[in-house]
């Protein structure tokens, strides 16, 4: 047998690009690629990049320059490193790349993965290979699914992209230009994706897409499904404990989805929605289609639906035309939700969007000084909201080891990272934590009374789920 070829994936941005990254893994595995932590000894080197944010971009950039030492140093040896910039970035500047960085093989955009074999053999003849086409056929037709010891291995808690791509077009977003326009995947593919996941140990679900709650997948019966009727559905899935989404627009927050935070019980009161912005200039401005008094109002509904419900969010500050009144209203909003966490971004103009053309710009002095109040309101919304954890027994979903011995991490329903003194074997199982300790955004807490006299039934099961 020849040798495995050795291939490192890293990925920048979102979680729907880990998820990428995986799929590509899994795509390149029956090629022989087994995938390693680190570059140094890398046969194929994969950067999967994103385009959001400038700063996003830069990274980039800066990490193609280690990677062309690491291939300098490898040719010097004798071996040849395959360098491959996908994702957002390659999507946006294509051939551009190459010219910045002539170290770099293989570019292809978030359309193409599933192209992977075809292009690496592309670029071994050819040298260079560049594809940023939006195919028209489905690439997750096309995508390997992961072995079983892949998916063991990722752990308990999985992402599965059910949309991609954006039809919004929000002025600030590059997102509709680099991911295409909305796609939802079937709902039957879906399904048979975390049946197997399920099979495999894992027991939360996050469903994933640019804008997760405008998902209208063909069901089986051939008509479209909702969000709602989808998370109902894989509820259903044997082991699967938890369900969550993101990330969601509030213009697409139906009364059906609200009714599933109410209804579902496996759906975890946690919901990640972008307002933006507190300033219906500003919203308008962005074309986010929907006021204040909007965002306000979903707010209220779906804490009716269900009261404890932990909402985060992100903030851009410093949108074109965004004055201090503009920016005291977002402040005054984020008084006003009690926001569990947010994150808060400077504005950055990306080429091609309607915002970067705007006259106004803020300058940066400003920008950074808008940030640094919003930074500090959330800090205490969201230090306020896990204040009031404290003393209360959450369900924590064990995920894997801790840095100390004897110590597990995981989540609670709120998604707040938990670590407790628990033995290994409860990696993969839901347990009552009695929280006992806040320190810089993490909680500590220690196992409740009912789960200690549970634990000698746990610690004499196998372990089911990721490897600790
Ligand atoms: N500048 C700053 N932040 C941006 N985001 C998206 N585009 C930009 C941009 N051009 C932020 C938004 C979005 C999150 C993923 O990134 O807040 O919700
Ligand atoms: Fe970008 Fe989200 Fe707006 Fe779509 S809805 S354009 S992904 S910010």
């Amino acid at each position: 047998m020849s040798e495995p070829r050795k291939l490192y994936v890293k990925s920048f941005g979102c979680q729907m690009n880990v998820y990428d990254s995986r799929r590509m893994a899994d795509t390149l595995a029956p090629q022989g690629y087994v995938e390693i932590a680190a570059a140094d000894d890398a046969d194929l080197v994969i950067l999967n990049t994103c385009h959001i944010r400038e700063k996003a971009a830069e990274k980039v950039y800066s990490e193609l320059g280690r990677v062309r030492r690491l291939k300098e140093a490898a040719a010097a040896d004798g071996r040849r490193v395959i360098v491959a910039v996908a994702g957002c970035v390659a999507q946006a500047e294509g051939e551009e790349i190459i010219r910045r960085a002539p170290a770099v093989d293989l570019v292809f955009g978030p359309q193409s993965y599933h192209r992977l074999p075809e292009l690496l053999a592309r670029a071994a003849r050819a040298g260079k290979a560049v594809d940023t086409e939006f195919p028209i056929d489905d690439k997750f037709d096309h995508l390997a699914a992961p072995t079983w010891e892949a998916t063991r291995a990722r752990g308990v808690c999985a992402f599965v992209t059910v949309q991609e791509g954006c039809d919004r077009f929000c002025t600030f977003c590059v997102v509709p230009y680099t991911r295409g326009a909305e796609m939802s995947r079937p709902a039957a593919k879906i399904i048979a994706e975390i049946e197997h996941l399920a099979a495999a140990g894992v027991r939360e679900i996050t469903l994933i897409g640019q804008n997760v709650n405008a998902y209208h997948g063909a069901g089986p019966d051939g008509r479209p499904w909702s969000l709602a009727r989808l998370l109902h559905r894989v509820a259903e899935i044997d082991r699967i404990a938890r369900l969550r989404y993101t990330t969601s627009h509030p213009g697409d927050m139906g009364d059906e989805l609200i009714a599933a935070h109410r209804d579902l019980p496996a759906l975890m009161p946690q919901l990640h929605l972008p307002v933006q912005s507190g300033s219906d200039r500003i919203l308008a401005a962005m074309n986010r289609r929907h006021t204040r008094a909007d965002y306000l109002d979903i707010v209220r509904r779906l804490r009716a639906a269900r009261s404890d419900l932990a909402l985060t969010s992100d903030f851009i500050v410093g949108f074109p035309g965004e004055t201090e009144s503009d920016f005291a209203a977002t402040l005054d909003l984020v008084e006003q939700v009690g926001f569990a966490g947010a994150f808060s971004f400077k504005y950055s103009p990306r080429p091609g969007t309607p915002g970067a053309e705007m006259a106004d710009q803020v300058d940066e002095a400003a920008k950074a000084e808008r940030l640094q109040r919003l930074q500090a309101a959330i800090d205490r919304a969201s230090a306020a909201f896990n204040r009031r954890c404290l003393h209360r027994t959450l369900d924590v979903l064990f995920e894997r080891a801790g840095r100390h011995g004897g110590q597990l991490v995981g989540r609670s329903p709120y998604l707040q990272p938990v670590q407790v003194a628990a033995p290994a074997a409860l990696i993969g199982e839901i347990v009552p934590v009695t929280i006992s300790e806040i320190a810089s955004n993490s909680l500590f807490g220690t196992l409740a009374a009912n789960a200690a006299r549970d634990m000698a039934r746990h610690v004499e099961r196998p372990f089911v789920g990721a490897g600790a």
